[in-house]
């Protein structure tokens, strides 16, 4: 890059002198329409259920969905993410809850859907919500995520979330060519406008173990996801990914987790033309949120991590954040 001058006819701080100003030049902006809101849902009546590692987050019981979403809508946030609280005596080795009409999830978006069109549902394809071993597949008699029978599992999930409303299906489990099949299932079953977001680079990630209490797959699970989840020491494999899920039909990517993986994000951005999302997940979540309980980081801390997302150039961000921050944007 050529510079023009220097000091003292350059001033830089000129353009940081006074608040208005600032507000002319920034580079980015962040605003509810980038916001993805995660909830979490589980049986019972009338229960809001505090998560102990995910402060401020709750597991509501399916007679409060209807309020979130109403103040998700009233707050603009586009889409919500649902995610469920599986009873331990309803998993199972293979996840056959997942394919259960009346499961959590199904009757979640039976409910929102019969009210409320202006707001997009999102759901996790995946089998840890509902297997007693944790894994996001099924197992074989090795222990290893047997991938192409996990497909076939993931496809009727998502055959499933459309039936009943479900707008954005978005496979989490990393398996090989889950894109492509859950695609050509949609098509053939006249969902053709239902989109897939994938999450196509998911790390074996550290961070996650919040979110592992919240659905309740933390207790449960045996070994690690390393043989389907990213290796976090890879970047160029993670082009790979992209580039085979946007040949399989995906119409956003999302990079997971968010603020450790930026440079992934911006590599993402830099070499395709998707929508990319990020997920700032659950264990940056509680960091945060921790550091501002114990007075160590302010809460304005939550603003400028979410502005980073968009400067490496994330479309959108899931957060647990979204429905504080949707607030403190108006
Ligand atoms: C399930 C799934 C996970 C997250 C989203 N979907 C956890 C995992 O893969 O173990 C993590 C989200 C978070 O930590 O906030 N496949």
């Amino acid at each position: 890059m050529k510079t023009h001058g220097s000091y003292p006819n350059i001033r830089l701080r000129r353009n940081r002198k006074s608040s208005w100003c600032r507000r002319l030049v920034s580079e980015n902006n962040l605003s509810p329409n980038d916001l993805i809101w995660p909830i979490f849902i589980r049986e019972g009546k009338n229960i809001k259920e505090p998560i102990d590692s995910l402060p401020g987050v709750y597991r509501y019981s399916l007679d409060k969905i209807e309020t979130l979403i109403e103040k998700a809508i009233r707050k603009k946030i586009p889409m919500v993410a649902l995610f469920p609280n599986t009873p331990k005596n309803k998993k199972n080795s293979k996840g056959s809850e997942a394919l259960n009409k009346n499961n959590l999830i199904c009757k979640a978006l039976r409910l929102i859907k019969k009210n409320y069109n202006e707001i997009g549902l999102m759901c996790d394809v995946a089998l840890d919500p509902y297997t007693d071993h944790g894994h996001d597949g099924i197992l074989n008699k090795n222990g290893y995520v047997d991938n192409d029978k996990t497909v076939e599992i993931l496809v009727k999930q998502s055959l499933l979330q459309a039936e009943m409303g479900c707008d954005v299906i978005a496979p989490s489990d990393m398996m090989d060519g889950r894109v492509g099949e859950i695609r050509k299932a949609l098509d053939k079953n006249n969902f053709s406008l239902v989109q897939i977001l994938s999450y196509a680079v998911k790390y074996a990630s550290n961070f996650y173990g919040p979110f592992r209490d919240a659905v309740g797959s933390k207790i449960s699970l045996k070994g690690d996801k390393k043989s389907y989840q990213m290796d976090f020491r890879n970047s160029k494999e993670a082009l790979r990914e992209i580039s085979l899920d946007i040949n399989e039909g995906a119409d956003f990517v999302m990079v997971k987790p968010g603020m450790p993986y930026l440079d992934i994000i911006k590599l993402v951005k830099d070499n395709f033309k998707i929508p990319v999302f990020a997920y700032q997940v659950s264990g940056e979540y509680s960091l945060i949120k921790n550091g501002i309980k114990n007075n160590i980081i302010n809460e304005d801390a939550i603003y400028e991590s979410l502005i980073a997302f968009k400067r490496a150039g994330a479309s959108g961000i899931v957060t647990y954040f979204a429905d504080y921050i949707a607030d403190k944007l108006k």
